[in-house]
């Protein structure tokens, strides 16, 4: 391996590009910890690099591995603050137990986001909309071809300082064929063969222009799950509608802090399975006036047009419900306005 420079030398040799995009530029450091025989180490903040890992690793192998995406803002002169931290850290443990692996504790898991966010201060990008994304991840180490839990673990806090993921509009490819994920499975944790089993959707829409794919359920392919990376919201006869939660979906934080804002908002909102057929017949009848797409990295983002299999696109054509929550969630997060739900963790 190449010497590694010191975290000085790292934060002091990093300066901030001009276009950032979502997740492309890589912070100059990152905090790691390990899990060897039953004990956590205390962790503590690396270089970012490549990292040794066993070609045999399960991790590799068997995809042992969860992972977190959440966000640090920073308002001038104060200290990073971060956005519900505790969910987080939360989903992060349940994921990781879902798989068999150690759970990280909660204050190593808020040690390493306050030594990334910290040592990253000068980097958080201020305009609105951009932050700090924090990337927690959780993998095994221990190599071998025999399908069991492996006994050691790393556990690392990426981050990348980021625009939104999406700068306008999305277009939304239905995913009639593959399913991501199943009754019963993995799909309500946050880990890495989720998102192998998305991918060759997401080509197949981005190839016909669009940005993610919407997922049915796995069983009958009739009911709307969410997209590849956010969940989904329909706004029907003026009411905030989404599907209700199984073990195939996300529990996303921003869906949660969605239907927490439209009801503090004076919107009725609506968890409830949602067939596909009707959800296009809504927006045929202009019963269903928007849909739009949330999640840490798109935060709260209309969705212009569905494109379904046989090539007919679907337009609901209104944006102004979605618009105006993503700014009231942006205020919160970017510290303009009052917090109300105790959201906000200063670090
Ligand atoms: C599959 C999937 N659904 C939904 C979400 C939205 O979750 P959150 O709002 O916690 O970012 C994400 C992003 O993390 C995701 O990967």
């Amino acid at each position: 391996m190449l010497p590694q420079p010191t975290v000085e030398q790292a934060l002091a040799a990093f300066t901030l590009p001009e276009k950032l995009g979502f997740g492309r530029i890589s912070a100059p450091v990152m905090f790691s910890a390990t899990y060897e025989k039953g004990e956590w180490s205390e962790g503590r903040l690396i270089p970012f690099g490549p990292i040794e890992l066993m070609p045999n690793a399960r991790s590799i192998q068997f995809a042992e591995s969860v992972f977190e995406g959440m966000k640090a803002y920073r308002v001038p002169p104060a200290r990073p603050h971060l956005f519900r931290p505790l969910d987080n850290a939360g989903r992060f443990a349940r994921s990781a137990t879902r798989v068999g692996m150690p759970a990280v504790p909660e204050s190593l898991f808020l040690a390493g986001l306050d030594a990334v966010a910290s040592a990253c201060a000068d980097f958080i990008p201020t305009r609105s909309g951009s932050s700090l994304y924090l990337r927690p991840t959780l993998f095994s180490t221990e190599g071998g071809y025999d399908v069991v839990n492996s006994g050691a673990f790393r556990f690392l806090v990426l981050a990348s300082p980021s625009e939104p993921y999406s700068s306008g509009p999305m277009r939304v490819r239905i995913e009639r064929d593959d399913v991501r994920a199943a009754r019963g499975g993995v799909g309500a944790a946050k880990t890495g063969g989720n998102y192998a089993a998305a991918m060759r959707a997401t080509t197949r829409a981005v190839a016909d222009g669009c940005t993610v794919s919407l997922w049915l359920d796995p069983q009958q392919r009739q009911t709307i799950e969410e997209l590849s990376g956010m969940n989904i919201f329909a706004v029907i006869d003026g009411e905030i509608h989404t599907p209700v939660l199984s073990d195939s979906i996300l529990p996303g934080i921003t869906r949660d802090s969605v239907l927490r804002l439209a009801a503090h908002s004076g919107y009725r909102t609506v968890e409830r399975p949602m067939p596909i057929a009707e959800l296009l017949a809504d927006i045929a009848a202009n019963r269903c006036s928007e849909l739009f797409a949330s999640g840490t990295a798109a935060i709260i983002n209309p969705i212009e047009s569905l494109l379904d299999a046989d090539g007919r696109q679907h337009r609901p054509g209104a944006s102004a419900v979605a618009l105006r929550l993503r700014q009231s969630l942006l205020d919160i997060q970017e510290g303009r306005a009052q917090d109300p739900f105790g959201w906000i963790h200063r670090l």
